[in-house]
């Protein structure tokens, strides 16, 4: 029953690297492509090399795969491939993050990544009507002077994209880092997001809001150790796009019954499930789901209720988020859900 709940209820994704994607038969058939020599002896020897014990673990690797990205063929591929999961999910709107200064730092030309994305995200729009939103983000390992010149590189392209984030590793990394370029970024009038209290403390949760002035928080989990911030979260309904499988497997929590999920919903949280690098962390967006009920004993209630917060947290139109809220209460009500 909970299994085909999730299955059928219309999903949003809000936390997505697109680099994430990148499922080890890929990285094999992109490295042939462009002849580029892996370490790895086959798919099964990659796949193997995922167990990690931090974000920085998890990070060296998927900076590396990353590296068999080349053409703009090769981020259309990718990303429709992801497009088509979306589809098989029944996500019908996802907001995608992408790294370029992984690739520019690599001499591929931003416009090539550029293009890439936007030609499978319009063909995802046509063949299965997947709406969708892009959204660069700086590395914030790198200096406030690459985000600049990223930004300056972004310049031709800032009518197709929708908003700026920030992620990489985030200790010793804080959000005031990078409070003059993101001022330059909402007068440009882009909106912002960043990832914050993923490893890193509450405080730059704080920050975020306070310097950056973010949309949205990426994922936020350390939100929980401080009431102050649970209450002004709870009141403002400012987002957090929660990664669970993600927050497994690189250790923020020991086990899924660990994760503070449940709490942050109860307490009126706008909570989201997302698959962050779903490539790399055992699962798209339903296992998502699936692991949170089974690890925090959710109600269908509270399912229906994450799906929701999904659509309120987005950037689609009134109206869009009007038509599937309505559709998810449809779906809710066929599965006897009700009380919301
Ligand atoms: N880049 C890709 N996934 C990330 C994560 N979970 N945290 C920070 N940076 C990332
Ligand atoms: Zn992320």
């Amino acid at each position: 029953m909970m299994e085909t709940l999730i299955a059928e209820l219309p999903k949003v994704e809000l936390h997505l690297h697109i680099e994430g994607t990148l499922e080890p038969e890929l990285v094999f058939a992109l490295a042939r492509r462009n002849r580029i020599a892996l370490p790895w002896g086959s798919v099964e020897a990659l796949r193997s090399a995922y167990q990690f014990t931090d974000l920085q673990s998890f990070l060296d690797l998927y900076y590396q795969n990353a590296a068999v990205l080349c053409t703009a063929q090769d981020f259309y591929d990718l990303t429709l491939a992801y497009l088509e999961r979306c589809h098989q999910e029944r996500i019908v709107h996802t907001e995608i993050f992408f790294d370029p200064q992984t690739h520019t730092a690599r001499g591929i030309p931003f416009s090539v990544v550029m293009e890439g994305l936007m030609g499978a995200l319009e063909e995802g729009l046509r063949r299965w009507q997947i709406s969708s939103r892009l959204i660069l983000c700086f590395l914030r390992h790198l200096s406030e002077e690459s985000a600049w010149q990223t930004l300056a590189e972004a310049e031709p392209w800032l009518d197709r994209l929708h908003g700026v984030g920030l992620d990489s590793g985030e200790r010793g990394n804080p959000p005031e880092k990078f409070a003059r370029v993101f001022e330059r970024v909402r007068e440009i009038g882009l909106p912002v997001v960043a990832h914050a209290g993923e490893e890193g403390p509450a405080d730059y949760i704080w920050q975020s809001m306070e310097l950056l002035k973010v949309r949205r928080i990426d994922h936020g989990v350390r939100a929980i150790d401080d009431p102050a911030l649970l209450e002004v979260l709870a009141r403002t309904r400012l987002p957090l796009t929660v990664c669970p499988l993600s927050n497994l497997r690189l250790q923020v929590v020991k086990q899924m019954s660990d994760h503070p999920m449940r709490e942050l919903l109860e307490r009126g949280l706008c909570v989201t499930v997302n698959s962050d690098d779903p490539a790399y962390f055992g699962g798209y967006l339903t296992a998502n789901y699936r692991a949170l009920v089974e690890g925090l004993s959710l109600r269908a209630e509270q399912v229906v209720q994450l799906a929701l917060n999904g659509v309120e947290a987005s950037w689609m139109s009134d109206e869009q988020k009007r038509r599937w809220s309505e559709q998810i209460l449809n779906v809710a009500r066929t599965h006897g859900v009700g009380n919301l």
